[in-house]
């Protein structure tokens, strides 16, 4: 099997999620081991996602580092290497050859380049149909405003392609730790100057504010489960915890479950 965990964009919780479904994984018995073929934005000898899923398993696979912090394909072209997405797939097939459950993770969303040519879904569309039987999609979204534009524009767009997610992971990216108590949406904020925080209000960064609640967590995965888009995709709900944590939920062993027996 072949774990693709690809996001609805960059920062979503991608490796979070990958490196406690690796954990959840062995811990069923399941020689997994993650990889992630390209990694930009590394200054020193290995990148963090890179260490993250070596540490997860304790097995090392190659990543081609890249130093500029950029899409793949605009790092590769900075630091005059070349970006083959071929050799990708090529490597992609040894690896699954080896390892029972492979978990890749790729850079970005899943419309990110990831070679001049191909964009992450495009690639793993144009995979061999022996690896593309393997494939089971994990697209991860943060649990927040806005995710359900997010996960509607990924599903739709992979459908274009042929692809469907096998389970949707919405992570408590920006939340407070489960079982936190959680500030009052009506009580005004002591910080602002002379004005009262609407809940959940987006600022410009697109983060919701941290002191009021952002509501719409309560209602995304109702949602996605009613929509006539993402309705028959399994949704996995992930709390705001470490990776190790995250590892012994019960939201992660019904992922583990989910994709074991899809
Ligand atoms: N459910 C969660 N609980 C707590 N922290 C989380 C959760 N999901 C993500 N995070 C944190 O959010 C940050 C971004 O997550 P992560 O690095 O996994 O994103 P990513 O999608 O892999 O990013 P990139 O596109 O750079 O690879 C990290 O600091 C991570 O620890
Ligand atoms: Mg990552």
């Amino acid at each position: 099997m072949i774990i693709a965990v690809v996001g609805t964009g960059t920062g979503v919780g991608k490796t979070h999620v990958a490196t406690a479904l690796l954990t959840a994984l062995r811990a069923r018995g399941q020689a997994a081991v993650g990889w992630k073929p390209v990694e930009s934005g590394v200054t020193g000898a290995q990148g963090e996602d890179e260490r993250l899923l070596a540490l997860a398993t304790g097995e090392v696979t190659p990543t081609l580092r890249l130093r500029a912090a950029l899409a793949p394909n605009l790092a590769a072209r900075l630091a005059g290497v070349t970006l083959d997405s071929r050799a990708l797939a090529t490597m992609l097939g040894e690896l699954s050859a080896r390892w029972p459950c492979l978990l890749l993770e790729l850079a970005g969303g899943l419309f990110s380049p990831l070679d001049d040519e191909l964009d992450n879904a495009e690639w793993l569309a144009a995979l061999p149909s022996a690896l593309r039987g393997e494939l089971r999609l994990v697209l991860v979204a943060p649990d927040r405003l806005g995710v359900l534009h997010d996960v509607s524009a990924a599903c739709r767009a992979a459908a274009g392609l042929g692809l469907a997610p096998a389970t949707i992971v919405l992570s408590a990216i920006s939340h407070e730790r489960a079982g936190a108590e959680v500030p009052d949406p009506e009580a005004p904020d002591p910080e602002a100057p002379g004005g009262v925080e609407a809940p959940g209000r987006v600022e410009a960064s697109g983060r919701v504010n941290a002191r009021t609640r952002d509501v719409s967590v309560g209602h995304n995965e109702q949602e996605l489960a009613r929509r006539a888009l993402t309705r028959a995709i399994p949704v996995v709900k992930v709390g705001h915890a470490t990776a190790e944590e995250l590892a012994q939920s019960p939201a992660l062993q019904a992922l583990v479950t989910l994709l074991l027996d899809g």
